[in-house]
């Protein structure tokens, strides 16, 4: 997501800024800015698209040179991505500077506030009302004044501002979002990530929760939110640069198996109302216009697929509403039966792949309802469907589909709770119930990946198998499904995904001693039935590996040679923490194999081609 990076020191502040942002340029953004302090005021540039884009822009017109200033790429989230609203941001009098990652929960209503009070604004994002908060507060010194609309903020906050009567300081702030200081000689810097400033130095300080911090060239003081200052807690980074930028993992891709907690953190936020039902009225529709919707149709590809058929079990048994789901290149080829009544949810993290954008079309063109479920803001599916539910997972690099998987997940039970609610097709206490649930799943996936180095140790075991099968029933089966892919795609092995009760029906004839079958079994409602197919596997010499929940270790030890627990949770909602142990069992396999995790061959990230 946005990459901040801020300078105070003696040095050109440009010549360290641009380096600074390309070095964050993997979080993903879609603009970049920069602002500079002058002598009585400060320059802003900013400009849609890729750093380079903001160089040419500079170079058309350069900044007078400066020695303190912000630098930030950001990743749209409120506003679509150009270039009035990229950062850094500014009041109505151009003195305060902003700039900002993260989600502004309460924006609207301090934007209201502040529109009420006389305040213009530029642009549409959340971050603006920071800049104008800031300009109501122009008697505080600055840290006062961040400190107080930090109290007043909800949600994810990185900031990073100035004023241009408080020449060469720049405060920061942290809260859900991340921000460090890198501490040099007569110099300092204030950034989202390591990466940024590590050429510079290797001295950092965390800036933790809910605390401000303030630098200049020779100071770097950390406040709490009253005011309080706290001793600074100075270390050195190890790390080189390439390491750095995967925060201290191997891989991309472990990186972002490890971020799945934030991930799903981020996708819920604003979206649980404090009754505890969900809220999704940002999607803009009319509940008339859902309550008419007599079918459902989901559409996506390969790993998003999976998510799909978690929403058709998911949608049936909590809206009782028939649900098809479609591998989007087989949908927009078999002529479905669509009308005006059929809602189409449309699931891509990338909101561009060929097929999905297809069959999203052509169900528009029907007159079909389109709801999109997409990670990236103003994607093409963003803009094609009728209605957005982002998943905000941030940027994934790696190839395989991880943190992007487990949000789509997410948002896609989100929606079920909610056409659920707007239906009337279960009580309230069901539904807050089953909210609540989906709300801890960010502690039960962090539970989950306690287990990596357990599985790590296993996949040794693995390392020569050649065939796998994943089997499991019910919110289980797209589980099975999705660990059978990762191990396909990463680790190059030849792994099926199966329905557990289909096996007797002809593929039980391939098990034999040297295969590996894990069998999930989370589901309550069909534990003991899918256990009794992974003893039928076992009959026939398989080598057993079995998920199930904190629990049930016994039942499953009488079949298995591994058992991998998750924490116990409802039905359907559980798939989100079961298919934590299958990334990483594949993740480990690979790397055992020596294999490039991030780059898999034969594969691309975004596939725009039939
Ligand atoms: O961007 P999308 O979600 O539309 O991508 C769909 C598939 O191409 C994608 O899930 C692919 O299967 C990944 N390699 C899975 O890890």
């Amino acid at each position: 997501m946005c990459g901040i990076v801020g300078y105070v020191g003696p040095r050109p502040v440009v010549e360290l800024l641009i380096p600074g942002l390309a070095r964050l340029e993997y979080r993903g953004y879609d603009s970049a800015g920069l602002a500079i302090q002058q002598q009585d005021s400060i320059a802003v540039i900013k400009q849609v698209g890729r750093i380079a884009d903001l160089e040419h822009a500079l170079s058309l017109s350069p900044l007078p040179e400066g020695h303190t200033g912000i630098g930030h790429t950001r990743w749209a989230t409120h506003g679509a991505p150009n270039t009035i609203n990229a950062h850094p941001h500014r009041d109505c009098t151009g003195s305060v500077i902003v700039a900002h990652n993260g989600i502004i929960e309460n924006w609207a209503d301090l934007r209201s506030e502040l529109i009420a009070g006389g305040h213009e604004f530029a642009s549409d994002t959340d971050t603006e009302v920071v800049a104008h908060m800031l300009e109501d507060l122009a008697d505080l010194p600055l840290a006062e004044a961040v400190r107080s609309v930090m109290k007043r903020t909800d949600g994810a906050l990185a900031l990073v501002v100035m004023r241009a009567s408080d020449p060469d300081l720049l405060v920061g702030a942290r809260r859900g979002s991340p921000l460090v200081v890198g501490k040099g000689d007569g110099e300092n810097f204030l950034a989202s990530d390591i990466p940024a400033f590590l050429e510079h130095t290797r001295r950092m300080v965390v800036v933790d929760e809910d605390r401000v911090v303030e630098i200049t060239k020779e100071s770097i003081r950390i406040t709490d939110l009253e005011g309080t200052e706290l001793p600074l807690e100075e270390r050195v980074i190890e790390w080189d640069l390439e390491a750095a930028e995967k925060g201290g993992f191997s891989t991309f891709m472990e990186k972002e198996i490890h971020e799945q907690p934030r991930a799903i953190t981020d996708t819920l936020r604003g979206r649980i109302r404090r009754d505890g039902l969900v809220d999704l009225s940002e999607l803009g529709l009319d509940p008339e216009r859902l309550r008419i919707v007599d079918k459902v149709y989901v559409v996506a590809c390969g790993t998003s697929f999976h998510a799909a058929m978690m929403a058709k079990y998911a949608i049936e048994r909590w809206v009782r509403l028939p649900v098809e789901i479609d591998i989007a290149s087989e949908f927009r080829y078999r002529d479905p039966v669509l009308d005006s009544n059929s809602l189409v949810i449309a699931i891509s993290q990338s909101g561009e792949t060929i097929d999905t954008m297809a069959a999203a079309r052509y169900a528009k063109a029907q007159g079909c309802l389109l709801i999109g479920v997409t990670n990236v803001v103003d994607s093409a599916l963003a803009r094609e469907s009728n209605a957005v539910l982002y998943t905000r997972a941030g940027p994934e690099i790696g190839v395989a589909a991880t943190k992007t998987f487990t949000t789509q997940l997410v948002a896609l039970q989100l929606l079920g709770l909610y056409l659920a609610q707007v239906r009337g097709s279960r009580d309230e206490g069901s539904l807050v119930h089953l909210a609540a649930a989906v709300r801890s799943l960010p502690k039960l996936v962090e539970e989950a990946l306690q287990a990596s180095t357990d599985i790590e140790d296993i996949s040794q075991k693995f390392a020569h198998t050649r065939d796998v099968f994943f089997l499991g029933r019910s919110g289980d089966f797209p589980v099975a499904m999705e660990g059978a892919l990762k191990l396909k795609e990463i680790a190059y092995l030849r792994a099926e995904g199966y329905a557990a009760g289909e096996m007797k029906h002809g593929p039980i004839a391939l098990i034999e001693p040297g295969v590996l079958v894990v069998g999930v079994a989370t589901d309550t409602h069909v534990r003991a039935k899918t256990i009794s197919n992974m003893q039928e596997m076992k009959a026939r010499g398989a080598t057993i590996v079995m998920v199930v929940e904190r629990g049930h270790e016994q039942e499953a030890e009488e079949v298995a040679d591994h058992v991998l627990t998750v924490p116990p949770g409802p039905d359907l909602i559980c798939t989100v923490t079961a298919v934590v142990p299958l990334q990483l069992l594949a993740y480990h396999i690979a790397t055992a194999h020596g294999l490039d995790v991030d780059k898999p061959r034969n594969l691309a990230k975004t596939v725009t081609v039939e």
